[in-house]
């Protein structure tokens, strides 16, 4: 039964809880995520408060009382030949939270927000990745690429699928 935490964008106020989330995230799943928990456990907190207060850039977070459970991210270019396209980013939801509809709604606050920016939204799933790849080719994103050892963790080599949805 879908049970509703608040799903709202993450301010710079937000900055230790987005941290500690992401850093689970890069540790419990590191085969989902293109950086890895050494890219980011030294991150400065002024940067991540930094990256929250930007806009359109913006990372939207399930909270189930004052705890931030799930996330997901939007991101542009500014490169100008490039500013069509956005990016869905970081989609995490605690093993604790899965199942209740927070990766459905998460993912579709970044595609609605991306709406108003962009006319196509990117996104990255790792090939064997079935839960994530059920829920985005759900919402209508279409496989348009294949990256073959797209990301290698200690020797083991992952492949990518390239996702495209189409706002227009
Ligand atoms: C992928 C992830 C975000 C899904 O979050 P969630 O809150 O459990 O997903 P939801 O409950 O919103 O489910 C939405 C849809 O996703 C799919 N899905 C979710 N979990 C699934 C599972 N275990 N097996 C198959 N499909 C699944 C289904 O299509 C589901 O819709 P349905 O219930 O109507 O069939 C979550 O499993 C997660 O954080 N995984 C680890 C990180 C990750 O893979 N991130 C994506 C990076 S690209």
């Amino acid at each position: 039964m879908p049970i509703s935490p608040l799903i709202r964008p993450l301010t710079s106020e937000d900055a230790k809880s987005f941290q500690h989330l992401r850093l689970h995230a890069l540790k419990v799943a590191p085969e989902n995520f293109g950086s890895s928990h050494e890219d980011e456990v030294d991150r400065n907190l002024d940067d991540i408060k930094k990256m929250l207060g930007a806009r359109p850039n913006t990372v939207f977070g399930a909270f189930a009382e004052d705890d931030l459970v799930g996330m997901a991210g939007f991101a542009t270019t500014t490169k100008t030949k490039q500013k069509h396209k956005g990016v869905l980013w970081g989609v995490f939801v605690h093993s604790d939270w899965r199942g209740h509809d927070l990766g459905r709604q998460l993912t579709l606050a970044v595609i609605e927000h991306a709406r108003q920016y962009v006319d196509t939204l990117h996104a990255t799933v790792m090939a064997a990745n079935l839960p994530a790849r059920k829920l985005y080719l759900g919402l209508g994103f279409e496989i348009f690429g294949f990256e073959k050892d797209a990301l290698r963790i200690g020797g083991q080599s992952f492949d990518d699928e390239l996702l495209r949805l189409d706002l227009r």
